[in-house]
């Protein structure tokens, strides 16, 4: 082999080597850019389910920016191949690769389930001594009636435990339901001002609220953005409680009020790459799960600008003052101290939540979370 010959098959080598790295690169970049290879424990397919907690819509990429291939029922196991960085998993559906927001998948481990179903009945009820309309009636149940089901549906009939007694119901008249309290509601009214939004109740997709107007307050920047915007009424609230924080010595800035679908979509997003999604979800709210897209909540922070949305607000002369006067303008300080497990964030002395005078006063005096005043209503009433 010639001088030449050598050194043309040594640079082909390096080549092929290169090609080789870049190839190798390529296929691990790929991974972590977009679709995680499952750990272990998650892809242990005997152990873990994967459960549509909405009708679920299959899409062929990981964000509602996709295409739509299929809609999954509420409820449908799912086969999840891949999980992605920003909270959307991969699926196999019918052999067809698609993905869903993991949003609306509960994960839950099949040995460890504690699942309860519940089993109510649909129309009056007649309970008999056998599983056939050929026994004898024992009794009859109202509709609504919750049943204890001792044992399986055989021919249509369940076996059921009423006061001590055994009989047997026809399936037809049951409905059956899983009482998970993984499922996320979609809320009725989310036009109505004190709307519960949180991480279990969501605003109907494409929800714009129809009132938002520019608040009249300062904010830490100058474009005229979305985020200025609010609903009417809490525009007026807001600007009321800046001028009185003024007049008694309290200057405060907006930081951030309305966000539409697509600026939480963007936020989320940018807040999963920083810090990763379980961190993510501990101070920013899934899209479709934020107040901020219900133009009833801002952000705020002290006039000079300085730790807006961040711990270093709590404690300040601007957060106590907000905590002992915001109700008076019908906002609440939604997600409070040692509240984490209610609300599922963590303190944010800054977002304030307008929900009108009454309930605000109500929520502030008794030092509670919306979630608690709509648990502690029902019972009050
Ligand atoms: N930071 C609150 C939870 C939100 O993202 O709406
Ligand atoms: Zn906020």
């Amino acid at each position: 082999m010639t001088k030449l010959n050598k050194v043309t098959l040594n640079k082909r080598l390096l080549a092929t080597g290169f090609a080789f790295i870049i190839l190798c690169a390529g296929l691990i970049g790929f991974n972590h850019a977009n679709i995680k290879v499952l750990e272990p424990s998650v892809a242990n397919a005997a152990t873990v389910t994967y459960t549509a907690t909405a009708n679920l819509n299959v899409r062929t990429g990981p964000s509602t920016a996709n295409k739509i291939i299929a809609t999954v029922k509420q409820g449908t196991k799912l086969t999840v191949t891949g999980k992605n960085a920003n909270g959307w998993l991969k699926v196999s559906l019918n052999g067809q690769t698609g993905y869903v927001s993991g949003q609306y998948v509960k994960i839950s481990n099949s040995s460890s389930s504690t699942e309860t179903v519940t089993y109510t009945a649909t129309a009056n009820l007649n309970v008999r001594t056998g599983p056939s309309t050929a026994n004898k009636i024992i009794t009859t149940v109202k509709q609504g009636t919750k049943l204890t089901v001792t044992g399986k549906n055989v021919n249509g009939w369940l076996k059921v435990n009423l006061n001590g007694q055994t009989g047997y119901v026809s399936s037809k008249y049951v409905k059956i339901s899983n009482s998970s309290s993984d499922a996320i509601q979609v809320v009725a009214k989310p036009e109505s001002i004190p709307v519960l939004v949180n991480k279990k109740n969501k605003l109907p997709e494409n929800y714009v609220p129809k009132d938002l107007v520019y608040t009249s307050i300062p904010f830490t920047f100058k474009e005229k953005t979305e985020k200025r915007k609010m609903r009417s009424e809490a525009a007026v609230a807001i600007s009321k409680l800046f001028t009185e924080s003024k007049k008694q010595g309290v200057s405060l800035l907006g930081v951030s009020a309305y966000r539409s679908h697509a600026t939480q979509v963007a936020l989320f997003d940018s807040y999963v790459k920083r810090d990763g999604y379980a961190k993510a979800i501990t101070y920013s709210a899934l899209p479709g799960t934020s107040e901020h897209e219900t133009g009833l909540a801002i952000d705020v922070t002290g006039g000079n600008g300085k730790c807006a949305a961040q711990d270093c607000f709590g404690g300040t002369k601007e957060a106590k003052w907000l905590q002992a006067h915001a109700d008076d303008y019908g906002f609440i300080i939604r997600y409070p101290k040692g509240k984490e497990s209610v609300t599922g964030y963590k303190y944010e002395p800054w977002h304030l939540r307008y929900v009108g005078k009454s309930i605000a006063q109500t929520i502030m005096s008794q030092g509670i979370t919306l979630e608690e005043y709509y648990y502690t209503r029902a019972v009050q009433k």
